[in-house]
């Protein structure tokens, strides 16, 4: 990997590379090497991954970047709700004025369109590969998707790439050090005044099974509450659907 940039900010040490298959590969690749707190970001992405097998398409002028997260997985559900909301909260204080909401568990959609996505993965033990794609300059064409994509600068947001990533992790820094101090109650109201389909039918789909009912409420784990005709079912990972 070539790298072109390096810098500290709060407790990683960011490095840009000029093109990568994908920053989550990097990073886990990278770790023996450059330590264990890093953030790597990439002006091109050639094999960019999303949940569920999909690929996250490379745009110039977009996001991607990855960092290093130390939880238990216990608590790694918790974290994937701070993660939208630090997002969410980097876009709402950039344009006040537009409507950004999170869509259970982290998606955040700006202007009713999709502008982000995350992808978790485990590197080792309690060590997590946080990658998350942010569309700055362009939206791709979504297939087979109920929703569409949606840039910041369609929003008449105009801000560097890398300007973006230091707001985020200075954000995000912000919200785990509230979260470390005073626990997950704070964040978790924060999360449901911007939540999408909140008290709404929706249907999940887990890794098993495709479940409907009332989008309830979020639990102190960050799980989604979900009111079917069954009773309440607590989920602790898929993706909502309306
Ligand atoms: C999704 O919404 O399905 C998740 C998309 C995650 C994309 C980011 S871009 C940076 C990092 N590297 C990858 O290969 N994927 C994530």
């Amino acid at each position: 990997m070539s790298l072109i940039y390096k810098e500290e900010i709060e407790s990683w040490t960011w490095y840009e590379a000029e093109s990568v298959f994908s920053t989550n590969d990097t990073v886990k690749e990278e770790i023996s090497g450059l330590g264990n707190n890093i953030v790597i970001s990439a002006k091109c992405q050639t094999g960019g991954r999303g949940r569920r097998g999909k690929t996250w398409q490379e745009i110039l002028g977009n996001l991607y970047f990855t960092y290093t997260q130390v939880a238990s997985a216990q608590e790694l559900s918790k974290i994937v709700c701070i993660i939208g909301l630090s997002l969410a909260k980097v876009i709402k204080a950039l344009s006040p004025q537009s409507d950004v909401k999170i869509k259970w568990p982290n998606d955040v959609f700006l202007e009713g369109k999709k502008m982000s996505g995350i992808l978790i993965e485990n590197i080792k033990e309690n060590l997590w590969a946080i990658g998350i794609g942010i569309n700055v300059e362009g939206a791709p064409k979504l297939e087979g998707a109920n929703y569409q994509a949606t840039s910041l600068k369609e929003n008449g947001i105009a801000l560097d790439r890398t300007e973006i990533l230091r707001y985020y992790l200075n954000q995000y820094s912000e919200d785990m050090k509230e979260y470390r101090r005073n626990g997950f109650r704070h964040i978790r109201e924060q999360w449901l005044k911007i939540a999408k389909n909140y008290h709404q039918e929706i249907t999940v789909k887990t890794e098993k099974e495709t479940k409907e009912g009332i989008f309830e409420d979020l639990d102190d784990n960050g799980y989604l509450i979900l009111k079917t005709q069954q009773g309440e079912e607590r989920i602790i990972a898929g993706d909502l659907f309306v």
